[in-house]
């Protein structure tokens, strides 16, 4: 197959349209909007933007209820704008990844009007339908506390549909062929137009059989092999990126054992026991979340992760693990979400201790995968509990001390912006942060360019190191002859380690990549050093003829 690995050592920023900068002061944001924000976006250093979904929708689940695959809801702007958008971005060097929502669709969808009305219509079977209420329809909700039922009674269609999120989006059936083409003929839309790839939501639902009797369902995970060839087809460095919240041994399943299947995945398994880690300073079980998740083929890449725009979800941990992270991240019940998760931003869970942001940051861009920032933290932007669910983390950006955050004109932006108190916009602000040198953003653009420039982490395996200390994690990549080796102390007091990085009769020269304190070995060849509360370090292993060694390797 023809590829392009660009997604290796790529850095991916994830916004929402409706909430990232209106131009034209209708209180929601706009392509046209988020077009002037790329110099920005271009400044910080991300190379790859993922957008929500922003097709035409009744937006009862911000966007992820589409009604026209094939067009730009009106809000946002038209198919022009959007391919005005792609081109400025290929400007600037940012690829483009759009959100691909083709488990369901809005039951505003003209397919599932169709299909409701008329037994008889090509579209009735584009959708799961059962004529009794099925045994199971009080199982399986993704959203548990908020959605009642996995089948609801659609008095026209004198039937029961399925919908395993909630019920204005019905499922499609996606075993159905005629379905397969057209989910096919969306994806090589978006790439004519000028998209990278896609953000697959929902992927274990998607290729799960479905039906009235399936009480537990199978993955058929051919399909991914075909969409994966589709895009290659149409454009070779497609990229296929699948939220798929599974267990590290079907992981190769997702892959595909000859990376044939979805180029990359977030790394839930890793982003749940990180969370764990912070909570507790104990880095075991992230380390065995880390080995776990390793096996993967040459082409394929985990998306690392903190936040995102839905809740942090702790499904994966053990009972005593969730409990350590809602305690530490999230005591309150407001905070938490759907039985499993915590709703807040990354700022507010760790108080806005720099420090501790800082550190969670470092061993985002450090963890063995490709880093995906979300709008807003780079700022340290926070919530907003009183809005339901998980549209408390979704505010608008924090651009300026401007009224609504220089967000919109409009008095109504679509979402309340946070105003007052630690987080609201008048002290939190990309403006305010871009004049100071040690603000949040300024230190998130200098590490994206140092992440930039270790493409070991991206391309490279990675050991373990041994530090003589369970709160402080080391890790060591290698590729080409080159090593990295980051440390991250968890704990909220300073330690003392003891690390030996060596391969075999190497004896090297630590030199830190964020400042001046290298590191000698001493006359065992192992580095001493002490790290402050929640400190980490970047070294390159040998330093001296590294620039040599990878001008060679390029
Ligand atoms: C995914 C999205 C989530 C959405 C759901 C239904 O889990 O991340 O935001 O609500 O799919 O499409």
């Amino acid at each position: 197959m023809i590829e392009d690995l660009w997604y290796k050592n790529a850095v991916i920023y994830n916004l929402s349209l409706a909430t990232f900068m209106d131009s034209d002061g209708d209180g929601v944001g706009d392509f046209k909007g988020l077009q002037r924000r790329l110099d920005y976006l271009h400044g910080l250093g991300i190379t790859c933007l993922w957008l929500g979904p922003f097709q035409t929708s009744p937006m009862k689940d911000d966007g992820y209820d589409v009604a026209d695959y094939y067009n730009v809801d009106p809000r946002y702007g038209t198919l022009g704008d959007f391919v005005e958008f792609t081109h400025a971005c290929k400007q600037h060097g940012i690829r483009v990844i759009i959100d691909l929502v083709v488990n369901h669709t809005s039951d505003q969808h003209p397919w599932f009007q169709a299909a409701r009305k008329d037994p008889d219509s090509p579209y009735r079977d584009w959708y799961v339908w059962a004529d009794r209420k099925p045994a199971n329809a009080d199982e399986g909700m993704v959203f548990p506390g908020v959605q009642k039922t996995t089948w609801t009674h659609d008095r026209e269609a004198k039937a029961w549909y399925f919908h395993r999120f909630y019920k204005f989006q019905p499922d499609l059936n996606t075993s159905n062929p005629a379905v397969q083409a057209e989910l096919l003929k969306i994806m090589g839309f978006w790439i004519q137009l000028g998209v990278s790839g896609f953000r697959m939501d929902a992927v274990p639902f998607i290729i799960a059989t479905k039906g009235p009797d399936v009480t537990t369902p199978t993955e058929q995970f051919g399909m991914l092999r075909s969409f994966r060839e589709f895009v290659q087809w149409r454009r070779g460095d497609a990229l296929l990126l699948a939220e798929a919240n599974i267990l590290p041994e079907d992981d190769l399943e997702y892959f595909g054992h000859d990376g044939d299947r979805c180029h990359m995945m977030f790394n839930f398994q890793v982003n749940q026991h990180l969370f764990y880690a912070l909570a507790s300073a104990d880095g075991g079980p992230l380390i065995d979340a880390l080995l776990a998740t390793k096996p993967r083929p040459h082409s394929g890449q985990w998306g690392s992760f903190l936040r995102n725009h839905d809740e942090l979800d702790l499904g994966r941990l053990t009972e005593p693990q969730r409990q350590a992270v809602f305690d530490a991240f999230g005591p309150d019940k407001s905070m938490q979400l759907y039985d499993r998760g915590i709703r807040r931003r990354l700022a507010p869970m760790l108080n806005a201790d720099r420090r501790r942001l800082e550190l969670a940051y470092s061993l985002m861009f450090t963890l063995p995968g490709t880093p995906v920032i979300r709008y807003g933290d780079e700022i340290g932007m926070g919530d907003d509990l009183s809005l339901p669910e998980r549209n408390c983390a979704r505010t608008p950006m924090q651009w300026s001390d401007e009224p609504q955050a220089g967000f919109t004109k409009s008095d109504t932006p679509i979402l309340p912006v946070i105003s007052g108190g630690v987080f609201g916009y008048e002290r939190v602000n990309a403006a305010a942060q871009r004049r100071d040198p040690e603000s949040m953003l300024n230190w998130t653009e200098r590490i994206i360019r140092m992440r930039k420039e270790c493409p070991e982490i991206g391309w490279g395996d990675f050991r373990v190191l041994k530090t003589t200390c369970p709160e402080v994690l080391a890790l060591r990549y290698d590729w080409r002859n080159n090593g990295v080796v980051v440390v991250h102390n968890l704990s909220d007091g300073p330690r003392e380690i003891t690390l030996d990085v060596d391969g075999e009769g190497e004896t090297s020269r630590l030199v830190n990549l964020l400042s001046n304190d290298h590191s000698e070995p001493d006359s065992k060849g192992r580095h001493p050093m002490v790290l402050e509360a929640y400190g980490y370090r970047w070294f390159r292993v040998g330093g001296l003829d590294y620039l040599m060694k990878r001008s060679e390797a390029l």
